[in-house]
């Protein structure tokens, strides 16, 4: 499926950066509209991060740095001291959009070296690169996840049903997804896989998004209430689990959307491995453990409500909406990530050199 998830449109050369737009496919909409927000201000770009237009780790990164892009167009600027100055609330807006997703931060980062690196070039020069920069991380997360895919593929055998959590596919990346590239290219490979999705209850990505995109590729997927997980494994019916990451830290600890540690815990008690599919983008080695990760809790609504139609509790009872949770490192088979397969206490060698974790 090649549907897009975002794309930045028009602007690249600084002539045109005045046209600039970020698509961004609406998916509070899917299944039952396939539709884009256009976004020609930064701000819009927050807005749909915040409200969950776009969502998931790596396609919520990507939609940073088109934003931050889509701000750097907007800025007059004499020379590059206050062109960062300027750009830095835009920056902020971001970093506070959603904190549990290391990759919006990890994107921020990499355009601030991107300014820094060619501090030297005049300003319209910087906007461009920028520009590219979210261009080239877009196609770049999509070769990363189809890398994840063959090495996650060989994990996979013919005949196998894979049960994933929430929506770590297409849509939450540039493209291909992370949990769903191994199961795409083993398909690809002529292996018959299908999958089960949880619903992933309060938001429902795993009934609304993992469904309907596999749906797209008549990749079989069967959909089930998060709470069926455990009888289905009791049965026998699930052979591995693989879900995708917001926050993967040094010791292998693993943030990952609600209910992935319930997950988690059922299959170890079942003998089922369970991988996680980690670019290095939510790959955060400046934590040593999941502790250290902020997590993100949202409104009740999203729990009371469904979206908007129709009240499903009592007014006014109290409700606790965590929207990711930790995955002990001791639940988790091996993490998938471009630079291969690794297990979960194996994963600071990956981390820069000299790099420590905070303690
Ligand atoms: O709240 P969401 O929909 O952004 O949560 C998404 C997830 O938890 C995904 O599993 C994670 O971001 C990995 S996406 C490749």
């Amino acid at each position: 499926m090649m549907i897009d998830t975002i794309k930045w449109v028009d602007g690249l050369g600084a002539e045109a950066a005045g046209a600039a737009k970020v698509m961004i496919l609406d998916q509070r909409l899917l299944p039952h509209a396939v539709s884009y927000v256009e976004c020609t201000d930064y701000r819009q770009v927050v807005d749909c991060i915040k409200t969950l237009a776009i969502r998931g780790a790596p396609a919520i990164g990507i939609a940073a740095a088109m934003g931050i892009a889509l701000a750097a167009n907007a800025i007059e600027a004499a020379g590059v001291e206050e062109f960062t100055t300027k750009l830095s609330p835009a920056i902020d807006d971001f970093l506070n959009s959603r904190p549990t997703a290391v990759n919006i931060q990890w994107a921020a980062e990499r355009i601030g070296r991107l300014i820094q690196d060619n501090d030297n070039l005049p300003i319209s020069a910087i906007k461009d690169k920028i520009a590219k920069e979210g261009v080239v991380i877009l196609n770049e997360d999509i070769e990363i996840n189809k890398a994840i895919g063959r090495l996650g593929a060989e994990l996979i055998k013919d005949g196998d049903t894979v049960l994933t959590h929430c929506n770590a596919g297409a849509l939450a990346t540039g493209g291909y997804g992370t949990a769903t590239a191994p199961i795409r290219t083993a398909v690809a490979q002529g292996k018959r896989v299908s999958v089960i999705a949880d619903e992933t209850r309060p938001v429902l990505q795993g009934a609304r998004l993992t469904a309907w995109e596999l749906m797209q590729d008549n990749i079989p997927v069967t959909l089930i209430p998060d709470n069926a997980a455990g009888e289905l494994m009791r049965r026998g019916e699930i052979d591995l689990c693989i879900v995708g990451t917001d926050r993967t830290v040094r010791n292998g600890d693993v943030a990952n959307k609600i209910g992935t540690y319930t997950v988690a815990v059922l299959a170890k008690e079942h003998g089922i491995p369970f991988y996680v599919a980690a670019p290095l983008s939510s790959i955060d080695f400046t934590l040593s453990t999941g502790g250290q990760i902020p997590i993100e809790e949202r409104s009740s609504d999203e729990v009371t409500n469904i979206f908007g139609r129709c009240e499903i509790a009592p007014k006014g009872v109290a409700v606790r909406n965590i929207a990711f949770d930790i995955t002990p490192a001791k639940y988790i088979t091996l993490i998938l990530t471009e630079k291969g397969a690794f297990k979960p206490e194996d994963i600071h060698t990956l981390a820069p050199k000299g790099q420590k974790g905070k303690q």
